[in-house]
């Protein structure tokens, strides 16, 4: 791979759904600027790697390696179907204290949302009205190419990333119309139910060959015809779903169990949150979509067709409850039942007093400038090097995803070394004797 430049110009970050997590993510990235904060979370910002043998001792920054858009140099913008500007919503959301939120109280207030691309079927808990209108979903998308045009242009931008930030909508498996181009093409120009709103952003963005991440459950770019149109556009792509609390722990803790042999009969989650998005997700369709993105993590980490007497008997719940008083301050439960020599049964209790959009903001900005840096690194396609991010990692050509964040971690450090034109790490060892 040929040796990247410093970046040129800004990035233009456009998010759909101004909610708790992008208002989070803007004003977080606009008080590290003003040196009010840290980057804490963000492996971007904060990250180190190793180079060549433990002996050398080289752990330079991530962006010291990689040419990754600096901070300053970011704008943001986005989508919603609520007319309220960043400031209003931040408030709204109740995440960053006011003590924060008046000291950038402008530049927040100057981030307006365009109108959204919005269907009430797919998330029936929200009735706002600024939302844009069209013969067919297929102009829908249009408008949305030409806000990514403008907002490029207006804002001077050298080149734009899209991370969906917006509600989960109801489940829908993948259909014959998301299996080529050519019939989601059609689908969109006749209207078909199985193409939600966030599709619709993925095909606009993808399209117009902005590097797309999804940070809902919803399949969005997660179907053969957008993974076509990626490769058609030279597009990097990322989903689905961000990895953040109960999950983050699932597979931290998971992978540890499983390298020591240790049984698992049990695993229930359950968590309270009373945020916006825990009012969309008490809707038992859009729950579903969740759901099924939890669901899937434990199944892939503990194998157990290849261990059933450790695994086999594995039961699994996740309950999400909407409890308002909390807003966005989830609490998140795990009881573990797990097995050890001779199948003696002891357990394990995770009492997660965690903050959502705390946790997924500084996921959001590490996509957003990785993707960039993929697509500037000639990469497209599923990029499966960021599942480290995401509970639902988007398969790479039929291939089952990983879910154990460390194997995560270790290709994600892999593809940058790559990048970067540095030697591989295998942690072998054999040369030090
Ligand atoms: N915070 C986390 O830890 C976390 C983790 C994983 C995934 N997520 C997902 O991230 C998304 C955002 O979470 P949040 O807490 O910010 O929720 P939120 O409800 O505060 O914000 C979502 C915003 O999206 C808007 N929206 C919905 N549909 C839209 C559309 N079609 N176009 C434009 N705007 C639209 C809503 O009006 C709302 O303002 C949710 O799907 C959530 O499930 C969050």
């Amino acid at each position: 791979m040929k040796k990247l430049k410093k970046t040129q110009g800004k990035l233009g970050i456009l998010l759909p759904g101004l909610g708790a997590v992008a208002t989070t993510t803007i004003a977080g990235t606009i008080a590290i600027n003003k040196g009010l904060a840290l980057p804490i979370g963000s492996l971007t910002q904060m990250g180190r790697i190793r180079l060549g043998k433990r002996t050398e001792k080289k752990q330079p920054f991530i962006h010291e390696l990689v040419p990754l858009q600096p901070l300053k140099q970011i704008v943001f913008g986005g989508w919603d179907l609520y007319e309220d500007n960043v400031y209003e919503s931040a408030v709204h959301a109740q995440v960053l204290e006011m003590d924060l939120l008046r000291k950038i109280r402008k530049p927040l207030e100057n981030i307006k949302p365009m109108k959204a691309v919005f269907d009430h079927n797919y998330v029936k808990r929200l009735n706002g009205h600024f939302i844009k209108e069209g013969k067919n979903k297929m102009e829908l998308a249009e408008a949305l190419m030409d806000d990514i045009n403008n907002f490029k242009t207006e804002n001077q931008c050298d080149r734009i990333v899209m991370v969906w930030c917006g509600s989960t909508e109801i489940y829908i498996q993948e259909s014959e119309v998301h299996r080529s181009l050519e019939s989601l093409e059609n689908g969109l120009r006749n209207n078909h139910p199985d193409i939600p709103p966030s599709m619709i952003y993925a095909y606009a963005a993808i399209k117009s060959g902005v590097p797309y991440a999804n940070g809902a459950p919803n399949l969005s770019c997660d179907i053969p015809a957008l993974v076509e149109l990626a490769k058609k556009t030279n597009t990097p792509i990322a989903g689905k779903d961000f990895k953040t609390g109960q999950t983050l722990m699932k597979t931290i803790i998971a992978p540890g169990l499983k390298s020591r042999a240790l049984g698992v009969e049990g695993w229930f989650s359950t968590n309270i949150l009373g945020n916006r998005d825990g009012e969309v997700l008490d809707d038992p369709e859009n729950f579903k979509t969740k759901e099924v993105s939890k669901l899937g993590v434990l199944e892939q980490i503990f194998e157990p067709g290849l261990y059933p007497e450790l695994y086999g008997n594995l039961y699994h719940k996740v309950r999400i409850n909407y409890y308002p008083p909390r807003g966005d301050n989830k609490e998140g439960w795990d009881n573990i039942d797990i097995r050890g020599w001779l199948n003696y049964p002891m357990q394990i209790k995770v009492d997660f007093l965690c903050r959502d959009s705390i946790l997924a903001a500084p996921i959001v900005l590490d996509l957003a400038l990785f993707l960039d840096l993929a697509k500037r690194a000639g990469m497209s396609g599923v990029q499966e090097w960021l599942s480290f991010y995401l509970k639902s990692p988007q398969p790479l050509n039929n291939v089952p995803p990983i879910h154990d964040i460390f194997k995560q971690l270790h290709k994600l450090e892999n593809t940058l070394r790559y990048i970067a034109g540095e030697e591989l790490i295998t942690l072998l060892g054999q040369d030090y004797e």
